[in-house]
């Protein structure tokens, strides 16, 4: 389809805007006006920028739920003061251990870390950087045994590599002149590309201690070379298809993996998310004949450089790559040998997570967050059903079903709107060529269908116990006051919120939900900011800009951060327990927190909820907005966790247990 055909106009975005949502649906000051009158001034101002005691009547005026909800335990721990500093702190009578850090051996034959003459060939073997995603497989009944899955979402040059120039932060190499890029290697590129991607280890415990097993034979590290299979209705469409893959079926590598999912049957879904960073040539998009799809998805960003040195990643000279990223991934960790598959039945665009359920009727449910600003919120159900028996019956489940993506209205209910090719406008009078073309081009099919333009969704989640969906908005600062809506009530959004999802008839096939808004972050004692959470949350509860997030096997919802380091909110990010049942529902403490300049991912239980793993990603990288001076390998903000002279920051995956053993945060 040419683009001139499309019916959506992206073409006035400026370059530094590019990706965010341009389109005209949803977020009208007219939706606030209605849901004003009709729900919100009957039970509180729960959904409205009001600050204090509006907000928290609300939080209290809740109607009653089912006994056997408001029985969900509570959190039980000593909550964390937070701080700001160099290292990592966890809740008192917690340990909190690192488990594996970049640059340790994942393959067997891995050299040792050495950081000063790090190169592709050991990347490639060693743990990559900035873990985000953890998924947890086990491999015995008693669960001292298990696979560990990690996302390596991206690379921070300024601190991997010695020598470089501090990065000038929210610049591209062009648009900016940023030193850091500008003085970037072909060698450079290759160890970023061999960071990327996500690992598979194996580890025991031992004495209540998790260590990875060394020369596992289902370690594995997926990479931004690895060879993948493109399945569902884009496999072998015309706009999947490059000159190395004239066929369109086949891929090289991944990237960009922020969150994802495990499957019931012990997959890992792990999605691409800021895919524009890595595509280069903005002169080429003037001629390209998808050009107002490309800037819809912000591709050519020129970031990373590695379209200087790889014409596949360089939109002149191969015009369908950026297809071809921007996808779920499943991989079977427990076989190695496998090959990962995209699967585009799930549609493209900036993947988040791939919060799941099984259905009541057997069908799975994933949620899917798109991270941009005034991006979308999207469901997708399979056509069949899961065979909890049968592994190998699930193969290609993944690749039917139908994609949805979710309009909140102002009266507190909501609709998935589904993107079927020849439905609601989707045709080819309209631009769309066919569902291949539907679901590469997904934001602009979820544009036509008039879904609501959401604050930057992070992390999504279900709660099994009690059927609910959580979805992080990490904030919008972009969103104009006079543009607020029921869902993002907030204009600007700086800190954040989190929305509530209840499916009707506690169908996760439905077409129709109820939505509440959990809590809108920041600090509540500041009332301008609008910030709700219940009076109950301490000056160390409250947080902002939720990210990751994780419903433990309680039923308990756990909500990760990514922004407050420095001058934003003066606290560190980390890791917060929130209560969503009963009295305490919008009650948050303080479990953990990140050593400076980083960001809080993971996070992830064993079965036995005994071990929480958690994902330090970029320590060391200075906040925006913090007035201090840019990070770099020689002077990082912090050198966490190893604090030795010459070894830079390393991301890291932690693992946290209770001292004298039990699980996390129950009595
Ligand atoms: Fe990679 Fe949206 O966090
Ligand atoms: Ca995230
Ligand atoms: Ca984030
Ligand atoms: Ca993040």
């Amino acid at each position: 389809m040419s683009d001139l055909d499309r019916p959506v106009s992206v073409l006035a975005e400026e370059a530094e805007d590019r990706g965010a949502n341009p389109s005209l649906n949803a977020s009208l000051g007219d939706v606030v006006a209605v849901r004003l009158s009709r729900r919100d001034f009957a039970r509180g101002a729960l959904a409205v920028s009001v600050a204090g005691a509006a907000a928290v009547s609300a939080l209290r005026a809740r109607p009653a739920l089912a006994a056997s909800v408001d029985r969900l335990p509570v959190f039980d721990f000593v909550e964390l003061a937070v701080v700001d500093d160099e290292t990592h702190h966890v809740a008192e009578g917690y340990d909190a251990d690192v488990l594996i850090r970049w640059g340790d051996g994942v393959l067997p034959d891995a050299p040792a870390f050495a950081p000063a003459t790090q190169g592709p060939e050991a990347q490639a073997k060693q743990f990559g950087y900035n873990n985000d995603f953890i998924g947890f497989v086990p491999l015995d009944d008693v669960g001292d045994r298990g696979l560990l899955v990690v996302n390596h979402e991206y690379t921070n040059e300024e601190l991997m590599f010695a020598g470089l120039p501090p990065r000038g932060r929210g610049m591209s190499a062009t648009a900016g002149g940023d030193a850091t890029f500008a003085a970037i290697t072909e060698r450079h590129v290759a160890i970023e590309m061999m960071a990327h991607g996500g690992a598979v280890i194996e580890i025991v415990r031992a004495n209540g201690k998790w260590s990875v097993v060394p020369d596992s034979r289902y370690a594995r590290r997926i990479t931004a070379e690895t060879e993948m299979e493109i399945s569902g209705p884009a496999r072998g469409h015309p706009l999947m298809r490059t000159a190395a893959d004239p066929k369109g079926e086949r891929v090289r590598g991944m990237l960009n993996n922020c969150a994802g999912g495990m499957t019931p049957w012990g997959t890992w879904l792990t999605c691409e998310e800021n895919i524009n960073y890595y595509f280069w040539n903005k002169a080429a998009l003037e001629k390209h004949p998808q050009r107002s799809g490309l800037m819809r998805y912000g591709v050519p960003m020129e970031w990373y450089q590695w379209g200087r040195f790889h014409d596949r990643f360089d939109i002149g000279r191969e015009p369908n790559e950026a297809h071809r990223f921007g996808w779920v991934v499943e991989i079977d960790p427990m076989d190695p040998a496998s090959t990962p598959v995209k699967r585009t039945a799930m549609g493209r665009f900036k993947h988040e997570g791939a919060g799941n359920i099984v259905n009541g009727d057997g069908r799975f449910v994933v949620y899917q967050g798109d991270d941009e600003r005034f991006d979308y919120l999207y469901r997708f159900v399979t056509d069949g059903k899961v065979d909890a028996n049968d592994r190998a019956k699930n193969r290609d489940l993944l690749d039917h079903g139908v994609l949805s993506v979710a309009r909140f209205d102002a009266d507190g209910t909501g609709q998935w709107l589904p993107l079927v090719h020849g439905q609601s406008g989707l045709v080819p009078a309209m631009g769309f060529a066919d569902q291949g073309d539907v679901l590469i081009h997904a934001r602009l099919a979820a544009d036509l269908l008039g879904a609501t333009k959401m604050d930057r969704p992070e992390d999504v989640d279900v709660n099994a116990k009690t059927g609910k969906v959580y979805a992080m908005l990490t904030n919008n600062t972009k969103r104009k006051s006079d543009a607020v809506d029921a869902a993002n009530p907030r204009g600007p959004n700086v800190f954040g919120h989190i929305v509530e999802i209840t499916p009707d008839d506690g169908d996760h096939a439905a077409v129709g939900f109820r939505w509440e808004i959990l809590v809108k972050c920041g600090d509540p004692k500041i009332a301008p900011l609008g910030a709700a959470f219940n009076p109950a949350t301490t000056r160390d509860g409250w947080f902002a800009m939720p990210d990751n997030c994780v419903v433990d096997a309680e039923g308990r919802l756990w909500v990760a951060t990514d922004g407050n380091s420095g001058a934003r909110t003066g606290r560190a990010d980390g890791l917060w327990s929130m209560e969503t049942e009963g009295e305490g529902r919008g009650t948050s403490k303080c479990f953990f927190q990140v050593p400076r300049g980083a960001e809080m991912c993971g996070p992830c239980f064993t079965p036995d909820m005994e071990t929480m793993f958690l994902a330090v990603q970029h320590p060391g990288e200075v906040a925006e907005g913090s007035g201090e001076a840019t990070a770099s390998f020689e002077k990082p903000a912090t050198r966490w966790p190893d604090f030795q002279d010459g070894m830079p920051p390393r991301p890291s995956v932690i693992a946290v247990t209770r001292r004298g053993g039990g699980k996390i945060a129950r009595l």
